[in-house]
């Protein structure tokens, strides 16, 4: 592999972002990409062979390839040998790795725990190793999930209400939300939760361990313009996708009360550029949208309706998938002290009428 008429000791500054083409990685490289002299991305396209058409990143790499300062690899993260010669060619010059190729389904996860465990935790490994042995000082953020939790917050003390899920508001993280001191052990916690926790230790120790710059992002439900939601992934975008169909969106379990907090792919990586600039290795935060965009399906179908005028229809099946847990919203105040700059920019509505009007709905007044 080449430099690709960057010369060997010419000073360059990159960025590598594994699952670029996809919705949190495609972010960073559109973020990054005017603050490093090159963005590397890595990404096999792998999301449509997890979901099929509707699950393809093209439009997404296409878009990735748009950005000038963008070179891609068209990479499995699984495949030692060809993400040790990607990170060998540009060594030290990187300064930060963004691993977001993943499987991102516990559904899919459930049919596949080899391959899942294989392209997260394997995959995950793999690049934190190439990262250690060619450009060490870089920093690294791997993307996390709350679902490594499983149905852990499930045993949270929850009242149902009209509309939602909630917390006992006695209960001290009824304001903030969920912080980092929640169990681990103990839980029902999918394929998905397990593969990703096996990542997310990995990552972790090669922070506590090995003193690399190493940040953890357990996220909540992250959406955009990005993202190509289908029904085992991406709730919010597939819900969008198919009341702009028209077509029937389904409601598992739970009433339709099952709350989340969103959080927009581009306030993510805005938050993992505050952790470049001042990295503490091996730190785990909570990665979320928090109390102010937190909705439950029924809510969220309300609040679209709203600003769209056009009613979704839905149909409900009561079982609940496993391990799903009625309530999350994260805590981020431990991120937020550690990074006082970054707040989230985009609240629910911008994101609501983002994938609106991505999904081909028609204009509305704003
Ligand atoms: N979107 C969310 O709500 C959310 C929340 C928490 C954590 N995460 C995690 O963040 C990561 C990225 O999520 P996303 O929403 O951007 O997903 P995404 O599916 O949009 O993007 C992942 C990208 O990784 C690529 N990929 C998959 N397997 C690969 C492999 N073996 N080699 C190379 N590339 C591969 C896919 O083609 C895709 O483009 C995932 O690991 C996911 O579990 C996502």
């Amino acid at each position: 592999m080449t430099r690709g008429g960057v010369e060997r000791g010419v000073h360059v500054d990159i960025a590598v972002v594994t699952g670029s083409a996809g919705l949190i990685g495609g972010a960073a490289v559109r973020r990054f990409a005017p603050s490093f002299d090159l963005v590397v991305g890595i990404d096999n396209g792998m999301r449509q062979e997890f979901f099929g058409p509707a699950g393809s990143v093209a439009r997404g790499l296409a878009e990735a390839e748009r950005v000038p300062n963008y070179r891609h690899h068209r990479v499995d993260v699984r495949d030692q040998g060809a993400v040790d010669a990607v990170l060998r060619t540009w060594g030290p010059d990187v300064r930060l790795v963004v691993h977001a190729a993943g499987q991102p389904s516990r559904v899919w996860a459930e049919g596949q725990p080899l391959t899942d465990f294989g392209v997260n935790a394997l995959g995950a490994v793999t690049v934190l190793d190439s990262v250690r042995r060619h450009c060490r000082d870089a920093v690294f953020a791997l993307v996390s999930t709350a679902k490594v939790y499983g149905d852990v917050p499930d045993a949270l003390p929850l009242v149902e209400t009209a509309t939602r899920w909630e917390l006992d508001p006695a209960h001290p993280f009824h304001e903030h939300g969920v912080d980092e001191s929640i169990r681990l052990d103990r839980a029902d916690r999918t394929f998905l939760g397990v593969s990703k926790l096996a990542a997310d230790l990995a990552a972790q120790e090669h922070g506590r361990q090995l003193g690399m710059k190493v940040g953890v992002f357990r996220c909540g439900s992250v959406t955009g313009t990005g993202q190509a939601g289908v029904q085992a992934h991406g709730f919010v975008s597939h819900l969008v996708r198919t009341a702009v169909r028209g077509a029937p969106y389904r409601i598992l379990g739970h009433g339709g009360k099952q709350v989340r907090d969103v959080l927009d792919a581009r306030d993510l990586v805005e938050a993992l550029w505050h952790f470049y600039l001042a990295p503490k290795p091996g730190a785990v935060y909570h990665l979320g949208g928090g109390r102010a965009r937190s909705a439950s399906v029924l809510e969220l179908i309300a609040r679209y309706e709203h600003l769209t005028g056009r009613e979704v229809v839905f149909d409900y099946s009561p079982r609940a998938r496993f391990a799903d847990p009625r309530w999350w919203i994260s805590d981020t105040r431990a991120f937020r002290r550690d990074h006082p700059g970054w707040s989230p920019a985009h609240d629910l509505d911008d994101v609501l009428l983002a994938l609106h009007r991505h999904w081909g709905g028609v204009e509305v007044a704003a």
